[in-house]
């Protein structure tokens, strides 16, 4: 049944039972979460991160945000929801026991910030606790034995999504506690996303009880702006992938990219781990004062596409070795998703193949690096040099040509350029190991079934840490100069250099000439890729 349906009927539901009896009770388990929302892990913002209950939040800063939203193009690339978070009350309910919102921050109510938000095309989000109050010093009321009453409330507000926390809970079960303000929310007949904000405390831990109760649960306590905080929530949450599915989400809590605690590597590592674990993506930045670094990274369309993928599976770990991680994520078209992350204060190379990723066996495979937005071929090997608390993500999909060898052993070498085999991991019976002088070169005879461009990737290993760069010419002219052929750390340590080479119809002459008296690096090969 499609999710309207399904709310039609439940509605239906939850009214006759309303007229039935005041004592309700919980509706059948089958009915129990599945309430439509949140196919993808919900996009917007919550200010917690940013004001906590300090007074710029208030009504104009809510505001001031969905306005953004749509003048910076934030709603283009999906985020929706604008959720408010602890601090929006009064410390007492009113006569009929109704909670308040506190009139200095929020003179206009919340009906009408809902309202106001809603004329953006947006939806709006409400903060409780399952306790009797808040976290917040102040004592604001919480939802603990009230959960129908603040349930009708809310939805008569118009809100679209309720986080609720776990403070002053009174020792109460858990599950008892989540339970009850689901079936109140149900009740009400409004679609309302369900975040259960347990901080994964409890046993037996929420992730195992929580499908069928909220669409997103907390599985750590609170992020803050720094990167020991944050890698920390990564790894907590990176174990808990078989969790995660459509409607339901773990949430290593709310994005502080932006908030000035980390540096802008820093935040492409959060934004991009995020989006790979099926995170939500809630921005936690005043976006008021951001700049168009911040933007630029919370508008990455193709990582954001990760996170939003309808596939809904949370990345998992391929490998972990002393801080260099990668993460794997099945996309709906069989693509992957690969993030290289470094956690270590060093840059290093980190690597992984096809194969490991579960797709193996293709003949080649495009890699568009998805922040620096460069594409390349391989045959499989995927690495990178990540820079300390860098993360390089690729999207990889298997390549609809084919790649054809060419060794150097095979080729033409220049006067002082021997055929060696003593640095293991080289291709076919050995490399070139040019003469070390200007002008030393290696040369392929190539065909191509037709004029045009076609991708060719050199292998090479250079064990020093020089660049040892090359021009690289087409039938006798020079297209590219002075190619870099960086440090690969080791002459074992074998890497590629690619180039997209345009290609007469029929035999075609590349060559690679060095452009210093270091010469080239060793030379293993060069593959040409279609498609
Ligand atoms: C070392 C190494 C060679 C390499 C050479 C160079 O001798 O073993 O394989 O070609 O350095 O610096 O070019």
């Amino acid at each position: 049944m499609s999710a309207s349906t399904f709310l039609r009927r439940f509605a239906a539901i939850a009214a006759a039972a309303l007229l039935l009896t005041p004592v309700l009770t919980v509706p059948e388990p089958a009915l129990a979460l599945e309430n439509g929302l949140a196919r993808t892990p919900p996009m917007g913002f919550n200010n917690w991160n940013s004001t906590h209950c300090r007074a710029e939040f208030d009504e104009a800063m809510i505001k001031g945000i969905a306005d953004i939203f749509v003048s910076q193009g934030l709603k283009d690339v999906g985020y929706r929801y604008v959720n408010i978070d602890d601090c929006w009350a009064l410390p007492t309910r009113n006569a009929q026991g109704d909670l308040q919102p506190d009139p200095k921050r929020f003179p206009s109510g919340i009906k009408a910030l809902a309202d106001y938000v809603h004329s953006k095309g947006l939806k709006f989000g409400i903060y409780t606790s399952a306790g009797t109050k808040t976290c917040n010093t102040a004592g604001f009321p919480g939802g603990l034995g009230h959960e129908q009453r603040d349930a009708n409330l809310f939805a008569s507000w118009g809100v679209d999504y309720l986080k609720y926390d776990n403070c002053n809970n009174q020792g109460v079960d858990a599950q008892k506690r989540y339970k009850a303000m689901r079936d109140a929310l149900a009740r009400t007949g409004r679609p309302i996303v369900y975040s259960i904000c347990e901080w994964g405390r409890s046993e037996p831990k929420v992730w195992t009880w929580g499908e069928p109760v909220g669409n997103l649960w907390r599985t750590t306590g609170d992020i803050s702006d720094n990167w020991t905080s944050m890698i920390g929530k990564a790894k907590a949450n990176r174990v808990l992938a078989k969790y995660a599915g459509p409607g339901h989400w773990n949430d290593p809590d709310m994005l502080e990219v932006g908030n000035g605690g980390m540096t802008a590597t820093e935040y492409r590592t959060h934004f991009s781990l995020w989006a790979m674990m099926a995170a939500p993506l809630l921005i936690g930045s005043d976006l008021r004062k951001a700049g168009a670094e911040t933007f630029g990274i919370l508008k990455n369309t193709d990582i954001i596409a990760l996170d939003q993928d309808p596939l809904g599976k949370q990345a998992t770990v391929v490998s972990s070795d002393g801080g260099l991680v990668v993460y794997n994520k099945v996309l709906a078209n069989g693509d992957r998703a690969v993030a290289l992350s470094n956690e270590n204060t060093s840059a290093a190379t980190i690597g992984t193949t096809a194969a490991a990723l579960g797709i193996g066996g293709a003949p080649s495979y495009l890699l568009k690096d998805l922040w620096s937005k460069a594409t390349r071929t391989t045959t499989g090997k995927i690495s990178a040099s990540v820079p300390a608390h860098g993360t390089v993500v690729y999207r990889v999909s298997k390549g609809s040509g084919s790649v054809t060898r060419h060794e150097a052993e095979a080729g033409t070498v220049s006067a002082g350029g021997t055929i060696d085999s003593n640095h293991a991991g080289f291709s076919g019976t050995g490399f070139v190991n040019g003469a070390n002088a200007v002008g030393s070169h290696v040369e392929w005879k190539v065909d191509a079934a037709s004029a045009g461009p076609v991708r060719v990737s050199f292998g090479y290993a250079n064990g020093t840490t020089s660049n040892r760069p090359v021009d690289v010419s087409v039938n006798g002219t020079v297209v590219a100069t002075g190619v870099a052929f960086a440090g690969t750390g080791a002459w074992t340590a074998w890497s590629t250099v690619s180039r997209s080479l345009d290609l007469a119809a029929g035999t075609n002459t590349i060559r690679l000439t060095a452009t210093t008296p270091d010469g080239p690096a060793n030379l293993d090969y060069a593959d040409l890729a279609t498609g």
